[in-house]
């Protein structure tokens, strides 16, 4: 992680422009470890150049794996065969990564070597016994700190299939067996209480390995090989929301955004906006490698609060801090339930949020598994982004909207997913500049 960093947003004109927001976080990660795993040489395009996704390569390199970088958003990558990687003494360190922790997790627990997962502050305080838990019941042996980071796997265990009824939905505890499952004697199914992200499982079969899914259910069992397969990463979903939202709430504003991952269950937030008024219209639907993508068009329109229905969550996990700030500006009250797992996140968003939203003259109601946010008219401040990357940009937007300067302090973690992201935004019409700076 780089050294300290504090925003300052500000109100500027309309957003306007074309664009592309980096590679998919969750899509870039999957795809180094696979082409890990598999037999021959993997090319991905499009990769995240995030802090993120560069430090679960740095672990893969450090397992043996030779991973060439041709030019910023590619990598190949030589695969060394399910049984090919090395262990080694050294911690390997997940960065702020959760997803690289957790499916690291997984796919250690099927090694001959021990190994030690290690990661910066904000993961050190992440719940992982929802991957131990499951993990254990395979055969995997991982010691913990109370639940908590750093992870000791054992190697040399010999791992069952289960099935495995997910207590929460998780893709990364459902990958994460998965990964493990590729290891065990058997089958490993896994049964999920609301379909979550299905990558793991489209990449696997692109991979070649046989694995039987459909929303809400996995099963695949131990014994086949993964085939070097190449990978185009579409543009993250989850950081065009903060372009959908900005272009949303500013006046005037019209904004088209490339080539986006649409994978139904990250578009959350696209169903959310629309049901409080927005104007966004997918242009160029098409398939890209296994995933749907395509062209966002968002043109300002007013926004009015609702209730948001439960089984949107688990589809616009991480884009909660960005509709807190929609939901800030629009008409009326947004109502937010079922939304407990944001507390687990890379800072506790829901106190986050309300906290910085506070701030800005919000009225907010938080419960424990949500909020209920009275929009309003934002005033200027100084919030707490807490580390959390999400958090900073969101209230990034809060700026262009607030009556004097936001300032947002802690965000040099923008860097774990959005490279580039504050360039990306002042090109379409941010005010963002460097406190102090
Ligand atoms: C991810 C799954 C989600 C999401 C995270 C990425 C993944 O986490 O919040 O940013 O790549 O599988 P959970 O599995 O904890 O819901």
């Amino acid at each position: 992680m780089s050294g300290r960093l504090d925003w300052i947003s500000r109100k500027a004109g309309a957003i306007k422009g074309a664009l592309r927001v980096p590679g998919d976080k969750s899509v870039s990660h999957r795809s180094l470890m696979l082409a890990a795993l598999a037999e021959g040489t993997s090319h991905v395009r499009g990769f995240l150049e995030g802090e993120d996704t560069r430090a679960t390569a740095a672990v893969l390199s450090r397992l043996g794996v030779r991973i060439q970088v041709p030019a910023d958003g590619e990598r190949v990558i030589h695969g060394v065969g399910l049984h090919g990687l090395k262990g080694t003494q050294a911690p390997l360190d997940c960065g702020n990564a959760g997803t690289g922790m957790r499916l690291l997790a997984g796919l250690l627990a099927g090694q001959a070597f021990d190994s030690t997962l290690v990661g910066d502050q904000s993961l050190s305080r992440r719940p992982m016994r929802r991957v131990t838990d499951p993990l254990t019941l395979m055969g995997a042996r991982i010691d913990t700190q109370d639940g908590l980071p750093p992870l000791h796997v054992r190697g040399g265990q010999s791992l069952q299939g289960i099935r495995y009824t997910l207590p929460v939905a998780s893709a990364q505890v459902k990958s994460a067996v998965l990964l493990a499952g590729l290891y065990a004697q058997g089958e490993t199914e896994i049964i999920e209480p609301h379909p979550t992200r299905d990558y793991t499982e489209r990449m696997l079969a692109a991979f070649g390995w046989p694995i039987d899914f459909e929303p809400g259910r996995a099963k695949l069992s131990g014994g086949h090989r993964l085939l070097a397969t190449d990978v185009d990463v579409p543009a993250d979903f989850s950081s065009a929301a903060f372009f959908l939202v900005a272009a949303s709430v500013v006046p005037g504003s019209e904004l088209h955004l490339h080539a986006v991952g649409l994978n139904p269950r990250r578009t959350g937030l696209l169903e959310a906006l629309r049901l409080m008024g927005a104007d966004i219209r997918v242009e160029n639907p098409r398939e890209s490698g296994a995933e749907p993508v395509g062209d966002l068009v968002v043109r300002y329109a007013p926004l009015r609060g609702v209730a948001l229905p439960e089984a949107l969550v688990p589809d616009m996990i991480d884009e909660f801090p960005a509709l807190f700030v929609a939901a800030a500006v629009a008409e009326g009250q947004t109502v937010i339930r079922g939304a407990a797992e944001l507390r687990v996140k890379e800072s506790d968003r829901l106190a986050t949020m309300a906290a910085g939203l506070r701030t800005l003259g919000i009225r907010i109601d938080e419960t424990p598994d949500g909020a209920t946010i009275h929009g309003g008219s934002l005033g200027g401040g100084t919030v707490d982004s807490h580390g959390d990357h999400r958090i900073a940009m969101s209230f990034a937007i809060a700026g262009l909207l607030a009556d004097a300067s936001v300032t947002i302090t802690d965000c040099s973690n923008v860097a774990t997913s959005f490279p580039g992201f504050v360039e990306l935004a002042n090109g379409c019409g941010f005010g963002i500049g460097v406190a102090g700076g």
